[in-house]
């Protein structure tokens, strides 16, 4: 097995490579003056077994375009195999057209890898991992939920209560509660499909003189988290720490969350940021070692 490092995931690419004590060919990349992309592989490929890892956080077009790059080049020099671990799944979120007229962006996202020579794809904490199922590549999605709550386990927090954003998040708040010990709820968001705009309907939520960890798949503006945040301590409770798995953090995201409350924002190397202090590397290490690597 061979790993390709994506130019957006260099550092997990390298830490893959040393877990599994496996080659590295590195990638050169640079862009044009008008803003294209150019990728040059360096280093044969020929019936190898391909890993390109490239996760696809902002600015998420240029990085999907220099993964169908190295894909596509990959399939050209005849690699036997070509599996894209994409950490975090740029386009995701739209897994169907919510609007009448919307285009289902993750299908043609996923369409482009196929025809690139994408066999199998590797993602961390997918929006919505069963959108994903129904596509004709493989792809297995894994969870870093666990990680980020043995990383607050390891801080002293055991016993928290772990809280999701949505009752459709509500898994990765009894999968934190396994590692944490304490209660599990969640913390009632809606978004508006029209306005984007985020609200908390009325709920009571056990946590008053507790500590609470609010987990979620993606911050991407913060509203999201900010809002959940300033809920769960006008609730009471004694610290609220925001966990997610892929950081974005777009504009001042991190600095509203605090201001809404949080005592610390935490996220993984999905995406790289200031708070990502836990890496995904094992899980998707092991994920590979299960593929065969
Ligand atoms: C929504 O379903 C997701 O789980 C996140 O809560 C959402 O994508 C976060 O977006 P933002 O940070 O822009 O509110």
């Amino acid at each position: 097995m061979i790993i390709l490092p994506g130019p957006a995931s260099k550092n997990l690419a390298n830490r893959l490579a040393s877990e599994l004590k496996t080659r590295l060919i590195p990638v050169f990349s640079k862009s044009f003056p008008d803003g294209e992309s150019y990728i040059r592989i360096e280093g044969d490929l020929e019936g190898e077994e391909v890993v390109i890892v490239q996760t696809t956080s902002p600015p998420q077009d240029k990085r999907m375009m220099q993964l169908f790059l190295m894909a596509s080049e990959a399939k050209d020099q005849g690699a036997s195999n070509i599996l894209a671990v994409i950490p975090y799944f740029a386009y995701s979120r739209q897994d169907k057209a919510f609007l009448p007229g919307e285009a289902f962006s993750a299908k043609t996202v996923i369409s482009i890898l196929k025809a690139c020579g994408v066999t199998q794809i590797i993602t961390v904490n997918a929006h919505n991992p069963q959108a994903l199922a129904s596509f004709t590549l493989p792809i297995k999605d894994l969870s870093a939920i666990p990680l980020l709550a043995r990383y607050f386990k390891d801080q002293g927090y055991k016993g928290a209560v772990s809280l999701s954003m949505g009752k459709k998040g509500l898994a990765n708040a009894k999968e934190a509660a396994t590692i944490l010990g304490g209660e599990y709820d969640f913390i009632p968001t809606q978004r508006d499909p029209h306005t984007g705009k985020v609200t908390i309907e009325e709920k009571r939520l056990d946590v008053k003189g507790k500590v609470a960890i609010l987990f979620d798949d993606i911050i991407s503006s913060g509203g999201t988290m900010a809002k959940s945040v300033a809920h769960t301590k006008n609730q009471g409770a004694s610290k609220v720490y925001a966990a997610c798995v892929h950081p974005l953090l777009m504009a001042n995201a991190r600095e509203r969350i605090v201001q809404n409350g949080a005592d610390e924002v935490v996220g993984t190397d999905s995406v790289t940021s200031m708070v990502s202090v836990v890496s995904v590397a094992p899980i998707i290490a092991e994920a590979l070692v299960k593929n065969g690597a």
